[in-house]
């Protein structure tokens, strides 16, 4: 299989896991990416088994409309039964790195909120140790140098991702070189710490509760505490 059939694979898996959670009421969290458009475009579907969703992006929101599924203010809903989203790194703790797509601030709040986060990935993600992907780091416009330079001294090289505005309209630092994370916890919380941070795209003090990982024999599930 191709990286899209395994992403198409990974997407039916979490689709079936999620279905089976959800009555009328239920309002499903939807991540962004590649790999999250494979589950919406599933999930249409079945947009009759629950309430609505609520989208960590515009652009997620947009293609769920698109599909005529409804899409809510995270602010209007009292729960976000699951939350289902894709990583560009993800370990055996199930800590992640995201914001591949600068989506990660939103990603990181409907994480927050939801009962359970199903993590969705094909086999090109999967690492021993986080890093290599650079981190993405949400700053606030004014804050940009000051910010890189923080970064730096953390032993970080941080390069500015041009031409890139969020959706909260600010901007993306990606710090290459930080491989191999030894302790993502701490590293998360320092990098928060910086004056001028939204937030990193670890995703390890809440990492994943389900990861689906799709390989070349099929799909690995792997649940977060256990050896894997
Ligand atoms: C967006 C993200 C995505 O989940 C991550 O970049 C993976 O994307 P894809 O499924 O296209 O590989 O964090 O901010």
């Amino acid at each position: 299989m191709d990286q899209n059939q395994l992403k198409q694979a990974v997407a039916q898996a979490a689709l079936d896991y999620t279905l089976a959670k959800l009555d009328s009421d239920s309002v499903l969290g939807i991540g962004t990416g590649s790999t999250a458009n494979c589950f919406i475009d599933l999930l249409a579907n079945h947009k009759h088994l629950f309430l609505g969703t609520v989208a960590s992006s515009e652009d997620s929101a947009t293609r769920l409309r698109d599909h005529g599924i409804s899409v809510f203010e995270l602010n209007a809903v009292s729960e976000v039964t699951i939350y289902v989203d894709g990583a560009d790194e993800a370990n055996a703790h199930l800590e992640l790195i995201k914001g591949g797509g600068a989506a990660l601030t939103r990603e990181k709040i409907v994480t927050a909120v939801a009962n359970e986060f199903i993590c969705i990935a094909d086999e090109s993600k999967w690492v021993s140790h986080l890093g290599k992907f650079p981190l993405p780091v949400e700053v606030i416009p004014m804050a940009r140098s000051y910010v890189a330079r923080e970064l730096v001294k953390l032993g970080g090289d941080p390069v500015w991702r041009e031409n890139v505005i969020t959706d909260n309209g600010n901007l993306i630092l990606d710090v290459h070189h930080l491989y191999p994370i030894a302790s993502a916890c701490a590293l998360e919380e320092k990098i928060n710490q910086i004056t001028g941070v939204v937030t990193n795209g670890l995703f390890a003090l809440k990492p994943a509760d389900v990861l689906f990982l799709a390989t070349q024999d099929g799909i690995v599930k792997h649940l977060a505490g256990s050896s894997n």
